[in-house]
This record gives structure tokens, C-alpha cells and sequence, in this order.
């Protein structure tokens, strides 16, 4: 009690410190980066997602073996089962019929052989002829090396499948052969099946220093043999993981199966895990030298195209055979520290499923939230033909700010006053956001959503676009600032930020969709073409209100055309004592 008091204290000081909500010289509205005292730790349960996938308690990351089998979703994931920081990994598990209704089960794959004595890592599942399942993941063993092992279902007749049977002959896959570092070799892909009729699957690995996806043959999934030269492999870093490999049809949003005939014109992606953060290429999968041939190779790993610019990482795909599309689910850390996490005791959770394809161009991957989300949505609030101009900012009221998705379309009234592209901005995104920041007047932008402010603004959130021009076309910053998001000090807030080519005499609207999830604000700019995922701890609105709203701060007015909001309900996400 006592703590809670002197904490309710220090906020009022800290409002005291501050004026109001002020305007810039230029009539502009300045969104405050705290000077004032900062606000000590505090742990609140209010930082618990609402419809976000996490287990009841614990540490969680990575997202394994997705899949759709049967009428069911699988989700599992690594998981400790003694506490909130990563150790003791096994797989846990939860099924849905929805994406996003979760019942918990028991641990699907336990630390109970030599071979994953150490850890039961990352791995996928695929399903086999004759519906026949099975999971391929990554064990540590007794000396720390890293293996790969086989489960299947135990009893085919239990439509969960809680348990699961480890092959005779793990591990199925060794860490052998002259380069490969056995510490550095983990995370197998989806199995898919290649001209010969043989199984193949990719592992993540560390080979003669550098980074690969390695291939291996199998004709039973048991027996694996490595293919003389890797799926793909680059020297611009040392080690990849959680690698992921799929394909795709250029405009379609439509999903592939890599294992079922792939259509003419498709192509493949290599997603890859490295620098806490997940990226991609796009290019062939060529049948005749079997390798992954990218369409562009980028020395400047800087310049890959990422799935997301934000904290989202670990990421692993899959097709869903009930819906015909891809999906890809991905990890999202706190962003507070270990002792916050001991005190929750949890961290760790799963970005929204996202449905994920191709753009008509071919030239980069697009996603959005899956639509059984939008069950969640409550009461819904409505404008149109708002008007934002050089300062405008406009309160979205009536919807729970908290827990929340909001819709909104930005209408260029011209786009004349775009500032000209740098393109040396690509190589440190963040820094761009960071220096062209939400009260930073430019031609076009900043522009878009404010979430989680407190009253006076000196705690908020901030989602916003930019629009420049690049000889003959126009590239848009999407920056996510969470400088000001919380007044508490030791948080990591970042500005995340990532670019997207457009054709802005062609479409004129820019859109952003932003779910909001208490400690969570995962925002889709652009119909999906930059996504960027975030944790935020705020503790002034935490208690209290907190306020929502669409801004310009650019030159140019912008039109707000359609402005949606809707208050979204908490989802049964693995909520004891439903099973
Ligand atoms: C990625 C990762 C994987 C590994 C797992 C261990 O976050 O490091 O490479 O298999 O987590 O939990």
C-alpha cells in the first residue's frame, strides 16, 4: 500500500513538471520526451496481454511446429517450466480451432533423453503422406552439442495429440563434417519434397565461419544424409537461425504447400533469423542445382528486407490447409528486465498470427493480422472525412485504449511537398526515426497515431508515416517510438522504423492498423508492407486513462477519410481449467 501511494506521488510530481500539451513555433504539436524525474519500477499485471498468445505463467520464446491437423491449430513453444527466464527449455503446447482461443496442455516434448537433455530447441512439424505427422526439432545433449531428433504422436486417436513418442534412433541428425560447428547448428524447417521424391529439410548452422541454411535428403524422414552444398549460405554473419522456407505467388494472398505442386511463376522465401531480428530473401528455389537462388544479393545485411521492424523474432510459418493461406507466428520479448520478469513471473509472448503472401511486384511480403482477430472486436466507433492539418490532432474516444484495434486511413492532399529520400537512412532505420521523430515537421509527416498518452502527453506512444521522394518513386518511413511510452527508467525504447516503396500517384491513402494490447501495440502500416511490433510499460496511464489519437505534424494537410476503432474483448488464451 504504502508503495502504491508513494508511487501515485511521484506521478503527480512528475505531471507538475510539465505543462500541459504545447505547441511549437510553428503552431505544430510537440509530443514530450521526458526531462522530468523518471518514475521508479514497478511491476504491474496490467502488462499482461489480453489476446495475445502466452501460456498462464513462465518464460516463453520461440514459436515451434505450427500446424493445422485434423480440424485443430497447434501452437507450441519454447518454454520453461520453472520460472520466468530462458533455461530449462521443453516444448509446450496449446490447441485451437480459431488462431486465437487457446486451451493449454501438458508438455509435449520433455527433457527426458540423451539427446535433448540439455534443451528441447526449436524445430516444425510436417505432415506426411497418408496425413502421417511428425516433428523434427533441435536437442541439446550432454555435451552441449546440438542435434536433431524426431517425435511422432503417440495416439493418433486423441484429437489434441498431448503426447508424443521420441524416435529409436535419435538423434537422426549429428553435427558432423568438417566446418560445422556442433554448438552452432539447430532449428530444422518444415520437411518438403523435392523432384527425386526425397524428404528435404533445412537447419540452421555455422559452417566454415559462415552463415547457412544446410540441406539434408531423407526417404523416411528418419534416415538423413547432408546434400553436398548447403540450401543457401552467406558470409555476411556467422550463424543463422530458426530458418524458414516457403513459397509463394507473386499477388496472391493465397498460401502455398512446399511440398504439394508449386504453381508456375511462384517463388520461394528464405526467412532467417540473425541480429535479433527476422529477415528475408526472395528468389527461386532452382530444382536442378537444388539450392535457394535469391533475386538480389545485398552484401550490407543492413538492407534485407525484414519481416518486421520491430521486437519480433524466432519467427516460423506454416500453410493452413483450412483456409488456403500462410501464416506466420513470431516472438516478442519484454522489453523490461529479468528481475521485472521474476516478479510478473512471465515473459514472452506471440505476436498476433499474421497472414503472410506476396506483393503483385514480387519484390516483397505482405501481412495481416489473421481475420479471426476481428471476433474479438466489440463496440465500434466511426468518422469520416476528418481533416488533419499542420497540427491537428484528433482525440479517438470511446473505446477501451488499453485493448484496442484501430483502423485508419491517411488521404494525401497532395504529395508535391514530399522532402527528398537519403538513401544512406536504409542503413540505420532507427536512427531516421529517432532524428525525424513525431514533432519533427517535414513537407509530408509526420503523420498518424498516438496511443497510451497520459494527459499531458509527457507519456505516449507514437505510430507515424513519412513521405518521400526517390527519383521516380516515393518511399514512406513508418517510424514506432517508444521513447516517451513509459516514464520508467531501464526500459529499452527504442524507436523502431522501417521504409516501404509505394506508388503514390497510384493510391493516394496510406493505411495503418494498430492493435493494441496493454503491453503490447503491433502495427501494420501501408496495407501490411512495413509491420512493427512493440512492448510498452507506460506507468502514468497504467491506473488511469490514456488517451488516443491521429495527428499531423506535417506541412502538407492529410485527409482521414475513414477512421475505425473498436475495443477488442480479452480472448481465452490458455486460460487454466478449460480443458
Ligand atoms: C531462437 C533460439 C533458437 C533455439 C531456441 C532455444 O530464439 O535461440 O535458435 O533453438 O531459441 O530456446
Amino acid at each position: 500500500m504504502a508503495q502504491s501511494w508513494a508511487f501515485f506521488l511521484l506521478v503527480v510530481l512528475c505531471f507538475c513538471c510539465v505543462s500541459d500539451l504545447i505547441c511549437g513555433s510553428n503552431g505544430e504539436r510537440v509530443f514530450l520526451y521526458p526531462q522530468s524525474q523518471k518514475v521508479s519500477s514497478i511491476v504491474s499485471q496490467r502488462y499482461r496481454t489480453a489476446y495475445h498468445f502466452q501460456p498462464p505463467k513462465n518464460w516463453i520464446n520461440d514459436p515451434n511446429g505450427p500446424m493445422y491437423y485434423n480440424g485443430i491449430y497447434h501452437e507450441f513453444y519454447q518454454y520453461n517450466p520453472n520460472g520466468s527466464v530462458w533455461g530449462n527449455i521443453v516444448w509446450g503446447h496449446s490447441v485451437s480451432t480459431d488462431l486465437i482461443n487457446w486451451i493449454p496442455l501438458e508438455t509435449a516434448i520433455a527433457r527426458d533423453t540423451p539427446s535433448d537433455i540439455n534443451g528441447c530447441w526449436t524445430g516444425s512439424a510436417t505432415i506426411l503422406p497418408g496425413n502421417r505427422l511428425v516433428i523434427i526439432y533441435t536437442g541439446a545433449d550432454p555435451e552441449k552439442r546440438q542435434v536433431q531428433n524426431i517425435v511422432v504422436p503417440k495416439n493418433m486417436s486423441d484429437p489434441y495429440l498431448r503426447e508424443w513418442t521420441k524416435a529409436g534412433n535419435n538423434p537422426v541428425i549429428q553435427p558432423v563434417g568438417p566446418g560445422l560447428n556442433s554448438g552452432q547448428f539447430r532449428d530444422p524447417t518444415t520437411g518438403w519434397v523435392g523432384p527425386d521424391g526425397l524428404w528435404r529439410i533445412a537447419v540452421g548452422a555455422e559452417l566454415n565461419g559462415d552463415s547457412a541454411a544446410l540441406l539434408y535428403k531423407s526417404k523416411d524422414f528418419l534416415n538423413w544424409t547432408r546434400v553436398d552444398h548447403p540450401l543457401y549460405s552467406s558470409n555476411s554473419s556467422s550463424m543463422w537461425e530458426c530458418p524458414d522456407f516457403f513459397a509463394v505467388l507473386p499477388g496472391n494472398s493465397g498460401g502455398l504447400d512446399l511440398s504439394a505442386a508449386i504453381p508456375n511463376g511462384a517463388k520461394h522465401v528464405l526467412k532467417m533469423s540473425l541480429d535479433s531480428c527476422d529477415k528475408y530473401m526472395i528468389g527461386v528455389y532452382d530444382l536442378k542445382s537444388d539450392s535457394f537462388i535469391p533475386d538480389t544479393v545485398l552484401d550490407d545485411r543492413r538492407l534485407w528486407l525484414r519481416i518486421d521492424y520491430g521486437n519480433f523474432y524466432a519467427s516460423k510459418s506454416f500453410f493452413d490447409s483450412k483456409k488456403g493461406r500462410r501464416i506466420i507466428w513470431g516472438w516478442t520479448n519484454e522489453t523490461d528486465s529479468s528481475s521485472d520478469d521474476v516478479a510478473k513471473g512471465w515473459a514472452g509472448i506471440h505476436a498476433i498470427p499474421r497472414t503472410i503472401w506476396l506483393d503483385s511486384h514480387g519484390k516483397q511480403l505482405l501481412q495481416w493480422p489473421v481475420e479471426e482477430v476481428e471476433s474479438l472486436r466489440g463496440n465500434e466507433i466511426n468518422h469520416q472525412g476528418l481533416e488533419l492539418k499542420k497540427g491537428g490532432l484528433f482525440e479517438i474516444k470511446g473505446t477501451d485504449s488499453f485493448q484496442a484495434d484501430v483502423e485508419i486511413d491517411f488521404e494525401l492532399t497532395s504529395i508535391d511537398k514530399a522532402d527528398p529520400f537519403d538513401p544512406s537512412w536504409l542503413l540505420d532505420v532507427e536512427k531516421h526515426c529517432r532524428e525525424a521523430g513525431a514533432s519533427v515537421n517535414a513537407g509530408i509527416g509526420p503523420f498518424g497515431l498516438v496511443v497510451l498518452a497520459s494527459d499531458n502527453m509527457e507519456e505516449h506512444t507514437a505510430v507515424h508515416f513519412r513521405v518521400y521522394k526517390s527519383e521516380q518513386k516515393y518511399m514512406i518511413l513508418m517510424c514506432s517510438d517508444l521513447r516517451s511510452s513509459s516514464l520508467r527508467p531501464g526500459l529499452y525504447t527504442p524507436a523502431y522504423g522501417g521504409f516501404f516503396e509505394y506508388d503514390l500517384e497510384k493510391e493516394k491513402k496510406i493505411s495503418l492498423r494498430t492493435l493494441i494490447d496493454r503491453s503490447a501495440v503491433e502495427s501494420f502500416g501501408g496495407s501490411g508492407r512495413v509491420c512493427i511490433m512493440a512492448r510498452v510499460y507506460p506507468v502514468a496511464v497504467v491506473d488511469g486513462v490514456a488517451h488516443m489519437y491521429a495527428f499531423n505534424n506535417g506541412s502538407a494537410t492529410v485527409r482521414v477519410p475513414q477512421l475505425r476503432a473498436w475495443s477488442m474483448r480479452r480472448a481465452q488464451v490458455n486460460v487454466k481449467g478449460m480443458e
